[in-house]
């Protein structure tokens, strides 16, 4: 191991800047000057905006951006920006929207845009009555609350109710206040997180507890979003096709194991597009997943069904948390770009988008798993990466990856013969 010797001990790595953090780590993991090149190379994101949105900034790390076409959107055509390292996800994307299209597209809705925060309060000798006293004692919290955020009150937002239940853990009865925050375009993280600590001390008073944790959750079962769609069933392959998803749909929605990956194929879609956009992926997933054993058991986030008419009928509902306003969105340059390309005006259009986006990519993925396997796809973008890690460059990668598909040999070794050849005969 490179490091045996060297200690991460590194009191005040935080202080310095980049380029002598770089340095460390250069020391500590035996870098080459191109390698720490390749950590600076950051394109559009300037060296001291990443050093002011996390800590112990040494680079960035960029991953392609695609943008996926053909959505149509309660009437209205939308281009949506992708970030993600999988190939055919894009693709993927594009051409189920394409399907979707055909059927008049997708049709979108959403629940206010409502975050749950959480004060947990322990050591109540009465829980079941102090959860009375805290539901009387609501118009003083919510007062409270709103008073953090005045700004966020006068755009309709702010704490508009809350509630409370007692909770048998293994550190015995603990009452759990939730508040219930419209956040707007906001995703509502510091709004509710402030409204949580300042509730704190109104509520330890009228429990006679104490309290701990004061935070936002993650599952946001009050700001639901959900996306539907026909497609007919000619456009998405016949009727052995549309027999197949439902019968994907149906096994997922069964069986938890298929269900993860199902539900995993709807992320690529939604997180690709909210990291594109620098949101909180980690919120998204989270509620996703949780929202998804809501009822017991894990399972899928949308369901494929056949209508009347035999065509594919698509339906999707999930938490999502996604604001726009704040964050990281407002400070990365790339991001600005992907927001202004996607061109939402609300947290709440935005958050149908995204719904729709899963949806479509969750289909695309069905539809090939019940067509020609996954692997088609895959391999044609395998085969091109092939290519140009064997040397290919312009036209010669599409035609390396075209003869090692036909020939079923996607290889290194392959594809330098065939670029020598491609070479030697001077086709390209
Ligand atoms: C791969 O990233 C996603 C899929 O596995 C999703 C699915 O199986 O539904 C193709």
């Amino acid at each position: 191991m490179h490091n045996m010797k060297k200690s991460s001990l590194a009191p005040g790595f935080y202080k310095l800047n980049p380029k002598e953090r770089l340095e460390f780590i250069k020391d500590f993991a035996d870098l080459s000057d191109d390698e720490c090149a390749s950590l600076q190379n950051i394109g559009s994101l300037p060296i001291d905006v990443a050093d002011r949105m996390i800590e112990n900034v040494v680079g960035a790390i960029p991953i392609p951006l695609g943008v996926a076409v053909n959505f149509l959107i309660n009437k209205h055509d939308y281009l949506i920006p992708m970030a993600i390292e999988e190939p055919s996800v894009v693709a993927a994307a594009s051409y189920a929207a394409k399907m979707v299209r055909d059927g008049g597209g997708f049709q979108t809705s959403s629940t206010a845009p409502v975050m749950i925060g959480q004060i947990q309060t322990v050591g109540i000798k009465d829980p079941h009555s102090a959860k009375m006293r805290v539901i009387q004692a609501k118009e003083e919290i919510l007062r409270k609350a709103n008073d953090q955020d005045p700004v966020l009150v006068s755009v309709g937002g702010g704490a508009k109710d809350l509630d409370a239940k007692v909770i048998n853990t293994t550190e015995g009865l603990m009452l759990i206040t939730e508040l219930h925050v419209d956040c707007r375009d906001a995703m509502g993280a510091n709004a509710v997180n402030t409204m949580a600590e300042a509730v704190a001390p109104i509520i330890e008073r009228v429990t006679g507890g104490r309290v701990y944790l004061r935070i936002i959750s993650n599952l946001a079962t009050k700001r639901l979003v959900r996306a539907f769609c026909v497609v007919p069933k000619d456009s998405v392959g016949g009727k052995e096709v549309v027999d197949g998803i439902v019968n994907a749909s149906a096994f997922a929605a069964a069986d938890p194991y298929r269900a993860a990956t199902h539900n995993k194929g709807i992320m690529n879609g939604i997180i690709a597009v909210i990291l594109a956009t620098c949101n909180d992926h980690r919120a998204i997933e989270a509620g996703g997943h949780a929202y998804a054993v809501k009822n017991g058991q894990y399972t899928t986030l949308s369901m494929w069904e056949r209508n009347a008419d035999g065509d594919l009928v698509g339906s999707i509902e999930l938490p999502m948390a996604v604001g726009l306003i704040g964050g990281a969105m407002r400070t990365h340059p790339t991001a600005k770009v992907a927001m202004k390309i996607l061109g939402v005006k609300t947290a709440n259009e935005f958050g149908e988008v995204l719904a729709a986006v899963g949806l479509a990519q969750n289909l695309g993925a069905l539809r090939a798993l019940a067509s020609e396997g996954i692997q088609r796809g895959h391999m044609s973008l395998h085969a091109k990466n092939i290519a140009v890690m064997a040397g290919a460059a312009g036209k010669l990668v599409d035609a390396v990856a075209e003869r090692m598909i036909k020939e079923r040999k996607i290889r290194m070794d392959r594809a330098k013969e065939l670029i020598d050849e491609y070479k030697a005969t001077g086709k390209i």
